[in-house]
């Protein structure tokens, strides 16, 4: 369906291009992204938001630009409310680390999330006295409304935060961050999404999801690694203390007290990494092109053909529902007694396929249900064909047959 645009990237150009399947982890890059850093660098790689010379204003300009594309592309109500970070684990831990908590809050969320949703919140546990309550998901990893609701009505008033991976990096599943969103807010609670596997394959719309933070991952989305973003409302972020002070940080400092600048610029403290920067623009502009919603369609086609092909084999189980359209772009394939990374490593030099292996930072959910080996897992983008998923499920499955 996108078959065309895989002319746009360079990897995918050559004679042999790879079945390139580790999307959620990080996403391959095309032409516009790569050269608009080599463009900051061989054109004018100055200073932006303080130089005013030639350099700097260029900078300034492409970074303002750069944060539009992206408030649009996630319908932000203001360009402010739009912060650099350098991926989405930044962006959690600006949140956590932001809000000013008293013992006995509490912080509420699902039992498959990535560590990067997971530690930020442990770490108040530990440090400032914060409960943390899980809500445990139905048997087929899907969400369980009635489980939040309880968790939410036991803590009550006490509720002050809830924080869900919008679609697990572990299984593909979706929480219906809506739904959520509205019992939250009913406590009077704050909701944040890790919209680091949403915001790449979906339509997100945080005024439509009425949340209050969101965090993604720009490097899994087309653009430069080191780079993430952070959305919050704008006057959730005026009160949010920022955790990367310095300078570009302040209106003004004397020596024994400062005066704030507004939000982005308080968050990003020292010099940016403005290549970076101006490249997730055109990483978003790119994606903007594109029918987020076909986008979605095209990597459940993907996963489905994947899913059929392999899921009558007996020493493997899909983790998650049997039908794709619940997994998204996402099949994560628990491996039993297999080696799993030995045949991640064989598809990648036999086949030219690649996956990834292991417990992808969602160790808790990994401990949790004994399954130390991990998973193996494949996920899609919008740039792969049906060819991939074929030549995956097919080496997949003589793989599996040999080592069985
Ligand atoms: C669901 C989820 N949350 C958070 C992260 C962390 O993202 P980053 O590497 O941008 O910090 C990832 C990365 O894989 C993820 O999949």
């Amino acid at each position: 369906m996108y078959s065309h645009l895989r002319d746009d990237f360079p990897t995918l150009r050559g004679e042999q291009p790879p079945a390139y399947l580790d999307n959620a982890c990080v996403t391959l890059k095309p032409d516009s992204v790569i050269n608009s850093i080599s463009d900051y660098y061989s054109m004018y790689p100055g200073c932006g938001g303080r130089s005013v010379h030639r350099y700097g204003t260029q900078v300034s300009r492409l970074v303002a630009q750069s944060r539009q594309t992206i408030a649009k592309f996630i319908n932000a109500n203001s360009v402010n409310e739009v912060v650099f970070t350098r991926n989405a684990t930044h962006s959690i831990n600006q949140i956590a680390k932001g809000i000013s908590w008293q013992k006995g809050d509490v912080i509420v969320t699902g039992d498959r999330e990535h560590n990067s949703n997971l530690v930020p919140w442990l770490q108040l546990v530990e440090e400032k006295g914060v409960e943390h309550r899980i809500v445990k998901s139905n048997p087929d990893n899907t969400f369980n409304v009635e489980n939040f609701e309880q968790v939410c009505e036991d803590v009550g008033e006490r509720l002050k935060l809830v924080s869900f991976s919008h679609v697990g990096n572990l299984d593909g599943i979706s929480v219906p961050i809506k739904k959520i969103a509205k019992i939250t807010h009913e406590y009077d609670a704050l909701i944040a999404v890790d919209g680091a596997q949403s915001t790449p394959h979906m339509r997100v719309d945080v005024q439509d999801l009425d949340i209050d933070f969101i965090s993604f991952s720009i490097h899994k989305m087309c653009g430069p690694s080191g780079m993430g973003g952070l959305w919050g409302r704008y006057e959730l972020l005026e009160s949010l203390r920022s955790i990367q002070s310095g300078g570009q940080t302040v209106q003004t400092s004397h020596y024994d007290s400062v005066k704030w600048a507004a939000p982005p610029s308080k968050f990003e403290g020292g010099l940016g990494n403005f290549a970076g920067m101006i490249a997730s623009g055109e990483a978003i502009d790119y994606l903007s092109k594109l029918d987020m919603n076909a986008v979605h369609e095209h990597e459940i086609r993907l996963n489905s053909i994947i899913t059929n092909k392999i899921k009558h084999l007996d020493s493997i189980k899909i983790i998650g529902p049997e039908d794709a359209k619940q997994r998204g772009g996402i099949c994560s394939i628990l491996m039993g007694d297999l080696p799993s990374h030995d045949i991640a490593i064989l598809l990648d030099e036999a086949a030219n396929v690649m996956v990834r292996s292991g417990q992808h930072c969602v160790h808790s959910w990994f401990n949790a249900h004994g399954h130390s080996n991990g998973s193996l897992r494949a996920s899609a983008y919008f740039y792969n064909t049906e060819e991939d998923a074929n030549l995956f499920a097919d080496t997949f499955t003589e793989a599996v047959e040999a080592f069985g």
